[in-house]
């Protein structure tokens, strides 16, 4: 077979180079997906947004009225958990990879407003961790991934080659997810994604059940004050000294 490089700023990254697992933790909008999904694409891993499957099975138990004034009904989704199928497969019109839930695009419905205020109860629940996290671990075994969420390299893949934490201001999150939802065409107040913001870092940092934190051996990154294109060259030098290429 033909060796396949993909070229980067400083080096050139072969194909059959040793491959590892990247996890990316951090708190919600602090640019984290982006982030992971453009250094997957740079070498050549496969990116696995864990937050995409915690907001597919929100939006089941949305569709199926699981909710009962704001409280999820955990018996009944509990009951249905085994018939709740997500994956990720490549969508040729957004040129990027799509979540599927039982068969059916969801990718653009995972992010409403809706999804996202119901979504940190969901994420709660044991039950749901466990069967997702499971599903999280089958998908790195061949390694060459790069994955985000809260828990993963705490939780999902404790033994992860590289970790990283990254976060910024409450008001800088908020401000970049109401220029999302607005290029989105969605029409959303600042102080109401502000709130909910820090609703959802309140949630995630105490709950139970695999409560976001940072792991002792990972990097942190604050990124309030940094561009994309900074970001992505302190990625790819954290790669580049994790495979083992320091310069
Ligand atoms: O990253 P996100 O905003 O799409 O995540 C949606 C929710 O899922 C968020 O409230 C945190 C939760 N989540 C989690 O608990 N564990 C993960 N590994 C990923 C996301």
């Amino acid at each position: 077979m033909r060796e396949k490089t993909y070229l980067c700023p400083r080096k050139k990254i072969r194909k059959d180079m040793r491959k590892i697992v990247i996890a990316i933790d951090g708190h919600s909008s602090s640019g984290k997906s982006t982030m992971a999904k453009d250094l997957a694409k740079e070498i050549g891993y496969t990116y696995i947004d864990t937050g995409a499957m915690y907001r597919a099975v929100t939006l089941y138990a949305l569709r199926q009225g699981f909710f009962h004034d704001g409280k999820i009904d955990e018996e009944a989704l509990r009951a249905a958990i085994g018939q709740i199928h997500i994956s990720f497969r490549y969508d040729p019109a957004s040129g990027r990879a799509a979540t599927y839930l039982n068969g059916e695009n969801v990718e653009t419905e995972i992010r409403s407003m809706e999804v996202a205020n119901h979504v940190s109860p969901i994420a709660a629940l044991g039950f749901v961790r466990h069967a997702l996290v499971a599903q999280q671990q089958e998908m790195g075994r061949e390694k060459g991934i790069v994955m985000d969420g809260r828990d993963i390299g705490t939780v999902v893949f404790p033994h992860a080659e590289l970790k990283l934490f990254v976060t910024a201001s409450p008001e800088v999150r908020a401000q970049r997810r109401v220029d999302e939802l607005r290029a989105k065409g969605q029409e959303v107040s600042y102080e109401e994604v502000l709130e909910n913001v820090k609703r959802r870092d309140l949630i995630d940092s105490t709950r139970a059940e695999s409560p976001l934190r940072q792991a002792d051996d990972a990097l942190v990154l604050d990124n309030s004050r940094m561009t994309i294109a900074e970001q992505k060259q302190w990625l790819l030098d954290r790669f580049h000294e994790a495979i083992g290429q320091e310069d």
